[in-house]
């Protein structure tokens, strides 16, 4: 298979997001009105995989799922946004995880209150009947540490035999045990939420910080929220791109996802660190002037560097 014609996969949670955005942030104890609700698939992998689909690369996500009603709902929209779930895990009796989320429509603010009711994870065993060789790029999704520290180490594994297959990883959440994952995938993605729990002031203190954990030869990326984002790699490059801010700011929820994703499609493309992660900005500069992902187009992720 071609490397072009092979997909990205997604490794990670999908919840369903229950969305009300409002005039203001609520007060406590308040009955107040909406002026918008929806539902929508949410979950980090999920969401990286929403922007890759919608740039248009094959994209796969795996993770655990159940059949209830949400979950008809979540398999309904993967389908509709062309992304392949042949491999998720079922765990009927379970409920699908579920977010209430406030936007507040004067700065686009989202504010989350996460649920799980104990949906299982992906384990190495589910992961290894996958066929690992459709793949060009395998994200993973910091959490679940202990199986996805394996996942990453079979993967090593199976690339001194096939090479081929490029890993990423994500560590978002203040977590101490994240911090295991970081010697373990090609690209670390770190949060402004896991960097500030480890004392770092910004961007490149959070590089500086973290270059040294991960592997030789890898990259370091992070993404910084209205400070843009800065990247580096174990031979000391370092490059960094400003945000795309707007003046109209309407939905942040799952802004750092589409950077994520945005900048893992580029770097999948041998497109060089700075422009990757300059895209990955610009695309999340587009997505939160917009509900949902409806802003992410392939235009946005076509050469704007020449
Ligand atoms: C956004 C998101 C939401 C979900 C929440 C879980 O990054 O993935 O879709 O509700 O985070 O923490």
């Amino acid at each position: 298979m071609l490397k072009a014609n092979k997909r990205v996969l997604c490794v990670g949670v999908v919840c369903v997001d229950s969305i009300q955005v409002c005039k203001d942030f609520p007060l406590e104890d308040s009955d107040e009105r909406s002026i918008d609700h929806r539902w929508q698939r949410g979950g980090n992998a999920s969401n990286n995989c929403t922007v890759l689909a919608r740039c248009g690369q094959a994209c796969e996500f795996i993770g655990t799922m159940s059949d209830d009603l949400m979950a008809k709902f979540a398999k309904q929209d993967f389908e509709k946004e062309n992304i392949i779930i042949e491999n998720v895990v079922k765990h009927n009796i379970y409920e699908t995880p579920f977010s209430s989320v406030i936007i507040n429509s004067k700065n686009g603010s989202r504010t989350i209150i996460h649920s799980n009711k104990g949906m299982p994870e992906l384990t190495l065993e589910d992961f290894k009947k996958i066929d690992t060789n459709q793949y060009h790029w395998i994200h993973f999704q910091g959490r679940n540490v202990s199986e996805v520290s394996k996942m990453l180490a079979h993967l090593k594994q199976r690339n001194t035999k096939y090479p081929g297959v490029t890993t990423s990883v994500e560590l978002e959440k203040a977590r101490e045990e994240l911090k295991l994952l970081l010697p373990l995938a090609d690209v670390v993605f770190i949060g402004k939420d896991f960097a500030k729990f480890q004392g770092c002031k910004d961007g490149f203190d959070a590089l500086q910080r973290n270059i040294g954990l991960v592997k030789m030869g890898a990259t370091v990326v992070v993404a910084w929220g209205e400070s843009g984002a800065v990247a580096g790699t174990t031979d000391g490059t370092v490059v960094e791109s400003a945000a795309f801010l707007s003046s109209s700011v309407v939905d942040t929820l799952g802004a750092g996802d589409t950077f994520v994703a945005a900048t893992i499609l580029c770097l999948s493309q041998g497109r060089g660190l700075k422009e990757s992660i300059t895209t990955g900005c610009r695309v999340a500069g587009a997505k939160v002037t917009k509900a949902g992902f409806s802003a992410v187009n392939p235009s946005l992720i076509s050469d704007h560097m020449t």
